[in-house]
């Protein structure tokens, strides 16, 4: 048997969950790993939200946990990359082992703090940073380890998951399907970061860093979030044989790495397609073991608890070994990356336009001046000289004439309405 005492920082929908589950399973951890868990302190803003049955001290004072000498591994679980960066960095250098769910951290200092660790020869573990409950950082970094990966990508949002599928099965608007989100304890504090795709793009370049063994940065990621998205978007692309999901992927192509976060409309028969709600999905295509996907739930108390809680065994038995595992990490070098620009892509493109005659010539004519051309179209009625939803599917072109079309098309203010919509099909994946 090893103990393990650990301190809690942040008691929000994730501390509560993960306090639970210890309280819960404290014996059964014991019985399979070895490890004695007792958690010593927590430190919230809030501490009347402390359910009465911890036992464990509740303050607001972080420093009193970092200072505590029988405190092993600090859990952090704020969010943010102002406080949870400082608390990271006085936990290091105060010997404790660092376990995180946060993404926004990882993703913007994860270098830096790995040397820290290193040079004081302690471990973090960011499991629930990425996918909630998915096992995908440790399997990213042992079992997979052997591959050569040209893509990775996935559902890495819970809250726009579930947004997006309670619009399409219970018809429900956007703002009705977020408020349900944040209810059931999936959004991020500030839901901006999900709804404009910030939290996946973290997610994607903690991912591309493992999967392609580089440091990328979110600075080369080309972000749309799922504002725009409306329900007749939904049903057109139902209609047309695909569900719009908001996809984060990373590409290698000629020793260059692409990445994106943008709502894709993902063909019913790739496996995407059919990950629902909360759930999350990483897919990857690999050299020797071809392409995979795992699946789980991505948000929540207990599914990122779950993950944390791993994190805090894993890393619990392995204190006062030898750590090497960040070292790799540490060794990468810096991406290089590839012009989005210049990829070849299909879309789905929503123009909202005047009824009336010439129109539809005016786009076309335009598209094709891009070599964009037209796969299928579909008009909305409407009554004449009445706003209208014009729909289109394109073939293969350039993204960056996908750009420069839309916006000669945008500003054809007496017949276009409304800015257009341009979403990318997920095809060659
Ligand atoms: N807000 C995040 C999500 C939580 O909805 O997926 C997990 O990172």
């Amino acid at each position: 048997m090893k103990k393990c005492n650990i301190g809690i920082v942040g008691a929000g929908t994730v501390g509560i969950g993960l306090l639970e589950m210890i309280r819960d399973q404290k014996e059964a951890i014991l019985e399979k790993t070895g490890l004695d868990i007792t958690v010593l302190e927590i430190a919230t803003r809030t501490p009347s939200k402390v359910p009465k049955w911890v036992e464990a001290k509740v303050s607001n004072d972080i420093n009193s946990i970092i200072k505590n000498p029988s405190i092993d591994i600090v859990v952090e679980l704020i969010g943010g990359s102002t406080t949870a960066l400082e608390i990271v960095q006085s936990a290091l250098k105060n010997g404790k082992t660092f376990v995180t769910a946060n993404k926004a951290l990882i993703s913007e200092h994860g270098s830096s703090l790995f040397d820290l660790a290193l040079s004081h020869s302690l471990e973090i573990g960011y499991e629930a940073a990425v996918a909630g409950s998915i096992p995908i950082i440790r399997t990213l970094r042992n079992s997979l380890v052997t591959n050569q990966f040209s893509s990775i990508s996935g559902i890495l949002n819970g809250t726009t998951n579930f947004i997006l599928t309670k619009m399409e099965v219970d018809q429900l608007t956007y703002k009705d399907a977020l408020k349900l989100a944040q209810d059931l304890g999936f959004a991020e504090s500030d839901p901006t970061f999900d709804v404009e795709g910030i939290d996946v793009a973290h997610k994607i370049s903690i991912l591309a860093n493992l999967a392609f063994a580089c440091k990328t940065s979110i600075e080369h990621i080309t972000i749309q979030g799922i504002t725009s998205i409306q329900d007749k978007d939904i049903s057109n692309a139902l209609e047309m044989g695909y569900r719009i999901k908001l996809i984060g992927s990373a590409f290698l192509k000629n020793g260059k790495i692409l990445m994106s976060v943008q709502p894709t409309l993902v063909p019913f028969n790739h496996p995407l397609a059919n990950v629902m709600f909360e759930k999350n999905a990483v897919y990857y295509t690999t050299s020797h073991s071809g392409a995979g996907m795992l699946i789980g739930s991505g948000a929540g108390a207990h599914p990122t608890a779950s993950s944390v809680l791993a994190d805090i065994i894993y890393y619990g038995k392995r204190r006062g070994s030898t750590p090497k595992e960040l070292l790799e990490l540490n060794q990468f070098p810096a991406a290089e990356y590839g012009k989005f620009n210049e990829e070849k892509s299909r879309y789905y493109l929503r123009f909202t336009t005047l009824d009336k005659p010439g129109v539809l010539a005016e786009i076309a004519k335009i598209l094709g001046k891009y070599n964009i051309s037209i796969s299928s179209m579909q008009q909305e009625e409407s009554l004449e000289n009445e706003p209208t939803s014009v729909v289109i599917l394109t073939h293969l072109a350039k993204v960056g004439d996908y750009t420069k079309s839309i916006q000669e098309i945008d500003s054809l203010k007496e017949i276009i309405k409304e800015p257009t919509i341009s979403f990318p099909l997920m095809e060659n994946m």
